[in-house]
């Protein structure tokens, strides 16, 4: 099969640890006989140095021209803090979101047995947690009328959505329920929100199409306090944009490392995966970062994108291999020996490749 990949690997650690997922790509390529055009393009900080732009034209076209998009991370401790920058690397994020249509965003969680004493939470709390977030990516208070009034000393931003938005998230939360444990949990704020309350009116309108998904409402608030008493309580979980930007950051953390979690932002006309942590900075350029988030990203991609099982599942594999025999970078070592971001991408395209 002939893969077109636009590559994006972005700013800080994300050209490293994307250099490892195309290394166990293109691995995984030789052993099923595929075939991966890579087409590289910029975007964030990199963007804006070089064209002024942190999603240009032409890396828009890419993307469109391709079969699924990788994509490493974004931004730069230079803009984050300058509060009167006019370009923003995280605006061509979220204009790459929109203009793309990547309206829902899949964030799994899950624990790996060989990592559980590394959570944070009692291992009794998170055994056997296999959660998964779907955010709203292109509505709500990211995307919403916002400004400044009486001279600048007041400011807004707007929570709006549609029937639409909301209905087209939550039938892909009722099937994927459907084929997982038929739960479905729809998290909002409709005691305080407007917005919410038409989220749950939608999510209940679409009940008696899935007779047999069980669907619980919950507030934010408490789901973000179940969320580390019971995460294993949960299945899928439907949220608008803000809430599942902030709970998908605290879900991540109970599989031991933020360095861990693969995602996909799925839109109709094309699927973009990447690691759900953001740029490190403080680590870029130091071979330090762990980039099995973002080659678990890649398994996604031959999965969802191209329907490769297979693919994906070996990849999994040789990442729990690696798990299983200790060869992890700095963040999972715990003073044993740990191994650099590249070193790590070369056990796992030689395990591909035995
Ligand atoms: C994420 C990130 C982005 C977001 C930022 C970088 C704009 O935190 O993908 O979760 O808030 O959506
Ligand atoms: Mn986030």
């Amino acid at each position: 099969m002939e893969l077109n990949i636009a590559l994006l690997p972005g700013d800080g650690i994300g050209p490293e640890v994307i250099e490892q997922a195309v290394k166990v790509s293109n691995a995984i390529a030789k052993k099923f006989d595929h075939k991966i055009n890579w087409s590289h393009a910029l975007t964030g900080a990199a963007a804006i140095d070089a064209v002024g732009d942190p999603y240009p034209d032409e890396t828009h076209e890419i993307c469109l021209k391709s079969d699924a998009i990788l994509f490493g991370a974004i931004g730069h401790p230079r803009f984050d803090n300058d509060p009167s920058a006019k370009v923003r690397p995280e605006q061509g994020l979220l204009k790459m979101r929109k203009e793309l249509g990547l309206f829902a965003n899949v964030r799994p969680t899950f624990t790996f047995p060989s990592l559980i004493d590394k959570s944070p939470l009692k291992k009794e709390r998170i055994d056997g947690t296999d959660l998964i977030f779907l955010r709203e990516l292109t509505g709500g208070i990211y995307f919403g009328e916002r400004g400044r009034k009486d001279n600048g000393n007041t400011a807004y931003d707007t929570c709006t959505y549609s029937r639409h938005e909301i209905k087209r998230l939550a039938i892909k939360g009722f099937e994927m329920a459907m084929k997982r444990s038929k739960k479905l949990c729809c998290v909002d704020k409709a005691n305080v929100l407007e917005s919410s309350r038409l989220w749950r009116e939608t999510v209940q309108s679409l009940e008696k199409d899935y007779p047999e998904v069980e669907v619980s409402y919950e507030f934010v608030d408490a789901v973000a306090m179940r969320l580390v008493q019971w995460p294993n309580s949960y299945d899928v979980l439907i949220t608008e944009n803000l809430f599942g930007d902030i709970l998908t950051d605290e879900a991540s953390v109970i599989s031991g490392s933020m360095g861990l979690m693969p995602s996909a932002s799925v839109g109709a006309k094309t699927s973009l995966y990447e690691p759900i942590h953001g740029s490190y900075p403080q680590a870029a350029g130091k071979n330090i970062a762990n980039p099995l988030a973002t080659i678990l990203s890649a398994a996604m991609m031959f999965e969802d994108a191209f329907n490769l099982k297979n693919e994906s599942k070996l990849i999994r594999k040789v990442v729990d291999k690696s798990l299983e025999k200790s060869i992890v970078t700095e963040d999972l070592a715990n003073g044993e020996k740990c191994y650099k971001t590249s070193e790590v991408g070369d056990w796992l395209v030689k395990e591909i490749l035995k």
